[in-house]
Parts: C-alpha cells; structure tokens; sequence
C-alpha cells in the first residue's frame, strides 16, 4: 500500500497531469515506440492517428489516480479495459514497459515541476494501478483458458464461409484449424482477429462482435465497410476485398463485459445504429432460442434497407416471438432518424436497454433514455472504438 504522503502528492498532481494529459501520453507512445517497435504489431495505428487511444489511456491513468486509496472504486472500468487487454494479448511483463515510458512522458512534458519526490510517488502510484490490471486480467486469461474449448492469446482459425448481409455488411465464418469445439461465451462478446496484410508493415488486430449466438463450431463476425472517409478502413476493405474461404486468420478467445444474461427473463430493449446491429443479433438469436417469452423490443436505425445486415433474420425471429416487437427506421427512405416520441413509445418501461452504434447515435440515445427516466444501471453500451466519454446533454 502506499503511504499517505505519497497519496496526498499523487491527488494534488492528478489536475496538473490532466492539464498535459494528451501531450504527456502522445510524448509516451511516440518514445515508447521508438524504443519497442514490437508493440506497433499490438496497437491500433487508426486510433492512435485520431488521438482515440492516447485520450483513454490517460483519462483511465487520471481516474485511477484520483481514486489511488480506493481503486475498488474504478474497479467495471478496469474490468472493462482488461476485457479488450486481454482480447490482444497483454501480458503482465508489457507493464514495466508502459510505466517506464509514461513517467519519462511526464518528465519530459513537466521539467522541473516534476521534482523527485513527485517522480517517486507517481511510480509508486503506476505500479499499484498496473498491479490491479495484472490482477483482474490474470483471472481474466485463466478462466478462459481453462473454460470448455477455451485457448490462451491467440490460434488459427480459417475462414470457412464469407457471406454479404447487405451492400456495406459481409459475414466471415470462422472455424477453428484444430478441429476443437468453440468455447461458450455470452451474446454480445467480441473477439480480436490478428492478421498480416500483404504490403502493411505491421500485424493488425481488430475486435468484432460475435454477430450470431454461442455455438460449439463457427464464429461469425459482420464486418462494416470503412470506405467512406480517407483513408479506407485497413482491416475491413482487406476482408472485403482479399480475404477468402480457405484463409487463416489468428482468433482470440471471446471477451468483453457488454452481453445479455442469458438466462435472464426481464424484459430488454435492443437499441442499434449501422453496423451497431451485430452484437444485438447474437442477442435477439439467443433470446428466440433460450427464453421466447421474453418481452423484447429491438429498434435499428440504418440508412437504407439494402445498407441493414440481418433484416430478413430479424424479421423472422420477430414473428416467431409472442411478445417481441422490432422496428427498422431508414433514415434514407423517408423513415427519419429516432426521435424522444419513437423511443418513448418503444422502449419498454422497466426493462435492461442494450444501445450499440455510432458514438453521435448513442450520444443522443442515451441522453434521451436519461430524460426518460431509465436508471443508469439499465442502460448497457458498447463503443465500436477506444471507450471516450460521452457528451451528454441534459435534454
Ligand atoms: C468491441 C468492438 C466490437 C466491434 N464490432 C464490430 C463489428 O461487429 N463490425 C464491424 O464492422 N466493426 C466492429 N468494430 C470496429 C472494428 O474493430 C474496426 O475498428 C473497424 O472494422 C474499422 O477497422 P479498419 O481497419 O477497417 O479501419 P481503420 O484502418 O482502423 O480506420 C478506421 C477509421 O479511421 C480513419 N483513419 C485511419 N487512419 C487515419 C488517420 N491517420 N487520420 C484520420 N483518420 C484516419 C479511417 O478513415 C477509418 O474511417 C468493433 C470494435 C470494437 C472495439
Ligand atoms: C495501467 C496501465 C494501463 C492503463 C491505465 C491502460 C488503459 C487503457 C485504456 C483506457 C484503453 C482503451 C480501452 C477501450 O478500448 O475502451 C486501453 C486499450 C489498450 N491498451 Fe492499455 N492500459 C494500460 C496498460 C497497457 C499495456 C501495458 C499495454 C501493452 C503494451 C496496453 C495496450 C493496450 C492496447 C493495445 C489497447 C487497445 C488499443 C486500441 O484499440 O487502439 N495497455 N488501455
């Protein structure tokens, strides 16, 4: 444990850091890569180019810091980190390397404000914040090497089927090369792929909703188009465009801490925008299959109905269940975007709300959900992305 002196100078210097929060973790990343390439193969090099990641990592070390006596306060925060940790492989010997190159940072962008005395108790400090992720994500790797199926870090999985959903929406089946049965895991999880792209100069990761319920053979992952903006999205235009049936792809076990209970029976509200749709799929399938009584109500906002992955899948599951309703708004087609009136009249008082889409849709949706009185504890996102806060207005 630290001692309160150390304490008392890590939260008086919690709003200087913050103050050069960017500029410290931006110095971090570029000298940490410097000196350890091999970590560009595990980083995501988009959101590093649009400041995603640095921003996280160094609201995450703030907040951590702020609550240095009490880090049981943070504690989902943690878990939901260690989930996409451990989704890439890190492993506890990453972490000197971190702290080594996050206080040069600190130095570096502080000079002399940052006296000894400060450098000491902000090592101190990593040290107890790294200890707390090496923890979580030790139980993390050992429960799911040791589940049913289950494998540490990443293995082999080919590609055994590539299916189009809709114009923007392709489906890769993915079979694992050693012919073991898939690991259970829990409607709304993702996986991390790690592949070499011809030409890139380092391996990619990228995580994908499992778009379809737990099974013991295939993953399947719906992957969106990113050729909108510049440049093109790497990973999903390469499996757009090159990946084939036949090829190997390296996997990593399911994780993540944004699912249905599955053995719940309370009623739920699906909430998705674009691509957003496919952890509500495996979620909706599960539900059909597991408690079809469940009162469900599963609403999508997509551009245009050939741009939709699953409509006429959920349409299906939707006449099948008693008491589930599903509505589509084509914002494209005349439908508009969804309103406060929409919402107020389709999600269901009471229920646990899954919200999953585009950060400006879940902005909007979860602002309006507050406005309407649904608990915060009832209100369930994931981010397609590094975790940013979310800028809520009171409406
Ligand atoms: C938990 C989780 C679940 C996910 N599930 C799904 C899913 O089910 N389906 C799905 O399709 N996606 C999903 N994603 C998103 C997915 O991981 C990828 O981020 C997405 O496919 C884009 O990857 P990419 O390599 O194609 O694009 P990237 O190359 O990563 O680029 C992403 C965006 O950043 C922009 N960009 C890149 N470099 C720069 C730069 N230097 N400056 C400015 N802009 C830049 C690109 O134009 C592009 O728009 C999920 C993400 C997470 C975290
Ligand atoms: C105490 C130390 C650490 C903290 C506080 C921290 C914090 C974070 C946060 C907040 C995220 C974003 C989570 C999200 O996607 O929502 C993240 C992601 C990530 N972290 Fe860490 N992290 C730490 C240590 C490490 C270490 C040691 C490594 C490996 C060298 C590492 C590698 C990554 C990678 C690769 C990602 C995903 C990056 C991306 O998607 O761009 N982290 N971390």
């Amino acid at each position: 444990m630290l001692d309160q002196k150390t304490i008392d100078i890590i939260k008086s210097t919690v709003p200087v850091l913050e103050e050069h929060g960017t500029a410290i973790t931006t110095a971090f990343y570029k000298n940490m890569f410097v000196a350890h390439p091999e970590l560009l193969d595990i980083f995501n090099h988009a959101n590093q180019s649009q400041g995603r990641q640095q921003t996280a990592l160094a609201n995450t070390v703030y907040a951590a810091a702020q609550h240095i006596d009490n880090l049981e306060a943070i504690l989902p925060v943690v878990v939901q980190i260690a989930h996409k940790h451990v989704s890439l492989g890190i492993l506890p010997e990453h972490y000197p390397i971190v702290g080594e190159y996050l206080l040069k940072a600190i130095k570096e962008v502080l000079g002399d404000a940052a006296t000894p005395e400060i450098m000491d108790a902000w090592e101190a400090a990593y040290g107890v914040i790294a200890g707390a992720f090496i923890g979580v994500e030790k139980d993390m790797y050992e429960n799911t090497e040791k589940a049913d199926g289950g494998w540490h870090l990443f293995k082999d999985f080919e590609i055994v089927d590539k299916v189009e959903e809709s114009d923007v929406i392709t489906s890769f089946y993915l079979k694992p090369v050693d012919g073991k049965k898939l690991p259970y895991y829990l409607p709304g999880q993702y996986i991390t792929i790690r592949l070499e792209i011809p030409g890139a100069k380092n391996i990619v990761n990228r995580q994908y909703s499992l778009s379809q319920k737990s099974n013991d053979e295939t993953f399947r992952i719906s992957v969106k188009r990113e050729d909108t903006l510049t440049p093109n999205g790497v990973v999903s235009c390469y499996l757009h465009e090159n990946a084939s049936v036949g090829d190997i792809i390296e996997v990593s076990a399911p994780a993540g801490d944004f699912y249905l209970d599955p053995t719940g029976t309370a009623p739920v509200t699906l909430i998705s925008g674009g691509v957003g749709i496919t952890p509500m799929k495996a979620m909706y399938s599960t539900i059909a299959d597991l408690s079809p009584e469940r009162e469900v109500a599963f609403l999508h906002s997509a551009r245009t109905r050939s741009q939709q992955a699953f409509a006429n899948k959920l349409e299906h599951i939707n006449a099948k269940l008693p008491n589930s309703t599903y509505k589509a708004l084509y914002s494209e087609e005349g439908d508009g975007m969804f309103t406060r009136q929409f919402l107020e009249e389709n999600v269901i008082a009471d229920s646990d709300v899954y919200v999953c889409g585009p950060t400006g849709f879940m902005e909007f949706v979860i602002q309006q959900l507050h406005a309407m009185g649904i608990p915060e504890d009832k209100i369930h996102f994931e981010f397609f992305g590094p975790a940013v806060a979310l800028q809520l207005q009171s409406v």
